[in-house]
């Protein structure tokens, strides 16, 4: 077996070749000059197992993502496993309106045609990996941002929405402490509401944990009604931090005590790693 890692995933790339104790394949990834990609893997994989570690996120990775898959299979790995940290695009998981395309789709057909198995971390809806036309497996990196906040005396965990509730429960029931959510409804991109709600918050360490942070209106929002209600110390926990625009300001300026990410986008939150999720896949 051999780790192949893309550009943007190379940390945890390393870190699955250390997990798996296969090594980790030399590539050279650069620019042509009118800007195209070019990839290349240094070692032989003739008839070995070849893992792929990529996001597909922002768009260029896409692109590698494909080069990789296809070097693999014209070098003749026997396998071809493709691990995606954080899986973009599966958001727009089917057609909100008319003459939409189903993106989540699009790209599982795409990565399937090169792929023996995909697996991919906290995708935002499970049903995405019906999309795929080879086998897809998902794992959850709450467990690991639970023993995270394990460390932080956390009294409870609160899900921003309903969607984050399965995540919260599961964070609480690791951490052994109360859980409680918000319910949203989101206007457009950009702009969300979030209902007033009793919460018992009272000189309480909060927890917010969720699936994505993007703009951060989401946190934002529910990091104000924490305030309200009187909460102690504020930390936000998220699987993929995509971070957009001036996310992290307004997450600061909510009165956030700290921000915590995995590394399936690497950033300098990025306090948790996913390979030993990922890893038990092979094991
Ligand atoms: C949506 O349901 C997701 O779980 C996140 O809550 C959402 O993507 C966060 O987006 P934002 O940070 O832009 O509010």
């Amino acid at each position: 077996m051999y780790v192949i890692g893309g550009t943007a995933s190379k940390t945890v790339a390393e870190d699955l070749s250390k997990e798996l104790k296969a090594p980790l394949a030399e590539t050279i990834s650069k620019r042509f000059p009118d800007d195209e990609l070019y990839v290349r893997i240094m070692d032989d994989l003739s008839g070995q197992h070849a893992v792929i570690v990529q996001t597909t996120y922002p768009d260029p990775n896409i692109i590698e993502l494909f080069l990789l898959q296809n070097a693999v299979d014209e070098a003749g790995a026997k396998e071809i496993s493709v691990v995606i940290p954080y899986f973009g695009y599966a958001r727009q998981d089917t057609k909100f309106k008319d003459g939409e395309p189903i993106s989540a789709k699009a790209m599982a057909n795409l990565i399937s045609l090169n792929a023996d198995r995909v697996i991919t971390v906290d995708p935002h809806k499970e049903y995405v990996l019906d999309f795929f036309s080879t086998s897809a497996f998902s794992c959850s990196a709450v467990p690991e941002l639970a023993k995270y906040l394990e460390t932080k005396n956390i009294d409870m965990i609160l899900a921003p929405d309903k969607g984050a509730l399965e995540r919260a429960k599961q964070a609480s029931r690791i951490i052994k402490c109360d859980f409680d959510y918000m319910e949203k409804t989101r206007i457009d991109g950009t702009t969300i509401e979030i209902k007033p709600k009793k919460l018992d918050a009272k000189d309480k360490n909060v927890a917010i944990i969720d699936d994505i942070i993007s703009t951060g209106g989401t946190m934002a929002k529910s990091i104000q009604e924490l305030k309200k209600h009187g909460a102690k110390n504020i930390f936000v926990a998220c699987t993929h931090g995509l971070f957009a625009g001036n996310a992290v300001k307004k997450l600061t300026s909510a009165g956030c005590n700290e921000i915590i990410s995995t590394d399936t986008i690497q950033s300098r939150f990025s306090k948790v790693k996913i390979a030993p999720c990922v890893s038990s896949f092979f094991k």
